[in-house]
């Protein structure tokens, strides 16, 4: 049993009150719902549950993490979530609500989980310009999640029926709410160090460097906005500093565990710490604690941490290719 992303019964709800009112209701229970925004249609999760993220990356067919955006209704739900720099809260006031992303260190009190920041320092931010994520969002009162609501390695989509197309039976709600204005995803904008363009979209290379009155190092200006830079180009991954041994069988003295299922690994009573990323063997529930458990095992002070094989189907195919990276030497 790997909790294969099971097959739901698809609404397609148009816009208005008590479409808002369901999809805000679908959301706090941990589903997912499709609704749009003013660049892409979006597929949203409750940002702050790692399992709703894990059942929206398995409804994609992500074959790996990428860090998502998280979608708030205003500035100050984002200061909630993510600390802004001069050039940041430049870059907000002169663009929010609209089409642009800013990459920012995360604030101790961030809620996003971590699995949907692929474990990174890091978050993604912004505040959409559309009237149903507006008013999603703010009745929901929490951040949302949303990649471009297509399949993975698909086009993103501008209208209800692509999503339908790409997500029937996989997604629980769709909001309709026509035809996306913009129609390419937001401008992607990097502001750890000097603010960097990480993916060009909606908002113009010129609109920003206007605003913040200097040039944006980074991405070339013609860069496809529907084909952003290699993720692990834009996020550096989040690798332990402890090494990784993966299909561990059994534990040696002084190693921290990763367990997978039921089953006890050889050894597991000698080690410094043991995790269980999920005892019933969900891997769903894996994918949702992958990150938060390999950093806490991190900190164990162990001489290694050693991972119990975790199977490769569904969402266990992009565990592990994380487990991999992790475990590479460097
Ligand atoms: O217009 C949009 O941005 C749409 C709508 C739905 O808001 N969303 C969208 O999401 O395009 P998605 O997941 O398809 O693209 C998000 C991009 C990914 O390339 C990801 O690698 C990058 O944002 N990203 C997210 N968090 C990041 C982080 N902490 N550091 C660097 N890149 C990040
Ligand atoms: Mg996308």
């Amino acid at each position: 049993m790997t909790g294969q992303a099971t097959k739901v019964a698809t609404r397609v709800l148009r816009a208005g009150d008590a479409a808002i009112a369901e999809a805000a209701r679908v959301l706090a229970a941990g589903g997912l719902v499709a609704f749009p925004t003013e660049t892409v249609y979006g597929l949203g999760a409750d940002a702050s549950n790692g399992e709703a993220v894990a059942r929206l990356y398995a409804a994609k067919g992500r074959p790996s993490f990428n860090p998502l955006i998280a979608h708030v209704p205003d500035l100050a739900a984002a200061r909630a979530l993510a600390k802004f720099p001069d050039a940041a809260a430049r870059l907000a006031q002169a663009f929010w609500p609209g089409p642009l992303t800013l990459v920012l260190h995360k604030t101790p009190g961030c809620t996003v989980a971590d699995l949907a920041t692929a474990g990174l320092d890091t978050v993604a931010v912004r505040v959409p310009d559309h009237p149903v994520a507006r008013q999603l969002l703010a009745r929901l009162g929490r951040a949302v999640v949303a990649p471009s609501a297509n399949r993975s390695g698909h086009v993103s989509p501008t209208t209800a029926a692509h999503v339908l197309a790409d997500l029937d039976g996989r997604v629980d709600l769709i909001v309709d709410g026509g035809a996306t204005p913009v129609g390419v995803e937001s401008t992607i904008v990097a502001c750890l160090d000097a603010p960097m363009l990480l993916r060009p979209g909606g908002l113009s290379r010129q609109a920003i460097e206007g605003a913040l009155g200097r040039p944006l190092a980074g991405a070339p200006a013609n860069a496809a906005a529907d084909a952003p830079l290699a993720p692990g180009m834009l996020a550096s991954h989040y690798a332990p500093r402890t090494p990784v041994r993966l299909d561990a069988e059994g534990v040696t003295a002084g190693e921290a565990l990763l367990g997978f299922g039921p089953a006890t690994a050889r050894g597991a009573d000698k080690a410094v710490k043991v995790l269980n990323l999920s005892a019933r063997g969900s891997i769903i529930e894996a994918a949702a604690n992958l990150f938060s458990y390999l950093r806490t095992l991190d900190g164990a002070g162990a001489t290694a941490i050693a991972v119990m094989p975790i199977p490769h189907d569904d969402l266990g195919e992009a565990i592990n290719d994380r487990l991999r990276r992790a475990a590479a030497p460097r």
